[in-house]
């Protein structure tokens, strides 16, 4: 989907070619039992033991870079932004953001969801000036939007990942090459 079919605005894109108009825009509080069930569809119930959900423990999707889209059936697509940390040393965290997941409705693949929202909340994070994402997912897709893997080789997730899909976009400059995923607050123990 090249980026001149769609309308963006402030807060909605419209695909003008659709019959039906999609929108995308903030997610809020009242959105997140449809985003669960979107991504329980996508990734099913098992979806809650990847690695990923320990770096988002007890955190709150970030409003404002975390977005949803619609059509006239409700929610169809969500992306949702974390505030993490990547850790070297005892006491040295520096701050990155985690995008994920993406999720559009099986019914609704291929039609530029997807793409929408990246633009959507990468250009809303480096308007905010920030710093460096990181995102589980392929790099074929993921690639198309500055993601690559070759800064994390030497990054611990808190469990189980495919290292060829722990993907950075930004500048990795400074950043250290050994060193451990968290969240923003640290990790929490397992009850
Ligand atoms: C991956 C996903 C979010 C893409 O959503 P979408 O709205 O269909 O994506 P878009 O329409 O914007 O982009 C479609 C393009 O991406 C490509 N694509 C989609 N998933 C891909 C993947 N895993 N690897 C490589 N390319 C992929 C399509 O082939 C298509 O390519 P084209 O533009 O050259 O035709 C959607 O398929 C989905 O929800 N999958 C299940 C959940 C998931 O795997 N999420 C990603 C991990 S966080």
């Amino acid at each position: 989907m090249p980026p001149s079919r769609w309308h963006v605005l402030p807060l909605v894109c419209r695909w003008k070619d659709a019959p039906g108009l999609i929108e995308i825009t903030s997610a809020t509080a009242a959105d997140q039992p449809a985003i669960e069930s979107l991504l329980d569809d996508a990734f099913g119930s098992a979806r809650r033991n990847r690695a990923a959900y320990r770096l988002r423990e007890g955190a709150v999707p970030l409003t404002g870079l975390s977005c949803v889209a619609r059509d006239d059936t409700g929610i169809i697509g969500s992306l949702q932004c974390w505030d993490i940390a990547l850790c070297s040393g005892s006491d040295v965290r520096t701050p990155l953001l985690l995008l994920g997941p993406v999720a559009v409705a099986a019914g609704q693949r291929g039609a530029g969801v997807a793409s929408g929202m990246m633009r959507r909340a990468l250009a809303a994070a480096d308007a905010a000036g920030s710093p460096p994402i990181l995102l589980i997912g392929d790099a074929a897709f993921y690639g198309r939007f500055g993601f690559a893997a070759g800064a994390t080789s030497g990054w611990i997730m808190p469990g189980p990942v495919d290292r060829v899909r722990l993907l950075l976009r930004g500048d990795a400059t400074g950043l250290p090459s050994v060193a451990r995923l968290e969240g923003k607050d640290g990790l929490r123990r397992a009850a």
